[in-house]
């Protein structure tokens, strides 16, 4: 086995782990194991929790191209659709922490903060956005939708938009974390504009050649 082979290998349980992680770190914090807790408020840290490791595994999904370009690795790409899935995980938690645990399904109550709240409204836009994202992540749905796949996918983008403003939205006082996480959405949207815009260049630049070897 070449080492590049050895990486590969490991690659994919590594980034499970890594993604599960704080998931059985939050229920260890939970259920008050080593003598871990969720601290005073333990309902909203569990909400604020899951929420946080979904937008930071949304971003990660996000990132996974641009490290493909930067590093020549091309496995980076294996790991997008675990990734994404464990996103989409974090965020349906968070969703069902908050229905489930602090508002004990009470459907009235929720219709009425779907409805008067904006930024829970935009927080569930985002995750009706992720929902037919994760549905059709398997092998046979790409099949299936062909390049319609990859139009679809595309929706990741604005439910990652929705996610940070959802964010910023819900802050009370100090805007610094959802602005840096607006930061970095924006970093990985230029990069990938910036990206695109040369490849179309170099394509544009294909064609004309094409164009003046068509003429001879
Ligand atoms: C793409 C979808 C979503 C993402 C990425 C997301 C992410 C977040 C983040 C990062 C926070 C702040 C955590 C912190 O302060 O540390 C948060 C808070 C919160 N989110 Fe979401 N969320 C999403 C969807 C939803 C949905 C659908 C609901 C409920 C229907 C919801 C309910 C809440 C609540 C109740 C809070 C806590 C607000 C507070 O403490 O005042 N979120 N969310």
């Amino acid at each position: 086995m070449t080492p590049d082979q050895r990486l590969r290998w490991l690659a994919k349980p590594a980034a499970f782990a890594a993604c599960s992680a704080p998931l059985v770190v939050l229920a260890f914090r939970a259920f008050e194991v080593g003598g871990l807790t969720l601290g005073t408020n333990p309902v909203a840290e569990l909400i604020h929790e899951l929420g946080r490791w979904g937008l930071n595994l949304l971003l990660v999904t996000l990132a996974i191209t641009p490290l493909r370009q930067l590093t020549g690795w091309p496995h980076w790409l294996r790991f997008r659709r675990l990734v994404g899935l464990w996103a989409f995980a974090y965020v349906a938690l968070h969703m069902a922490a908050y229905a489930v645990i602090d508002q004990g399904l009470a459907w009235e109550v929720l219709v009425e903060d779907v409805l008067k709240r904006p930024w829970i409204t935009i927080g569930l836009a985002g995750f009706l956005l992720l929902l037919p994202l994760a549905l059709t992540s398997t092998r046979g749905w790409m099949r299936r939708l062909g390049r319609r796949w990859q139009t679809l996918h595309y929706a990741i983008y604005p439910a990652t938009a929705l996610g940070v403003w959802h964010f910023y939205w819900q802050v009370k006082q100090d805007v610094t974390e959802p602005v840096l996480y607006a930061l970095g959405f924006a970093l990985l949207m230029g990069w990938r504009w910036r990206h695109a815009r040369r490849r179309a260049a170099a394509t544009g630049g294909l064609a004309t050649t094409a164009a003046v070897d068509a003429r001879r």
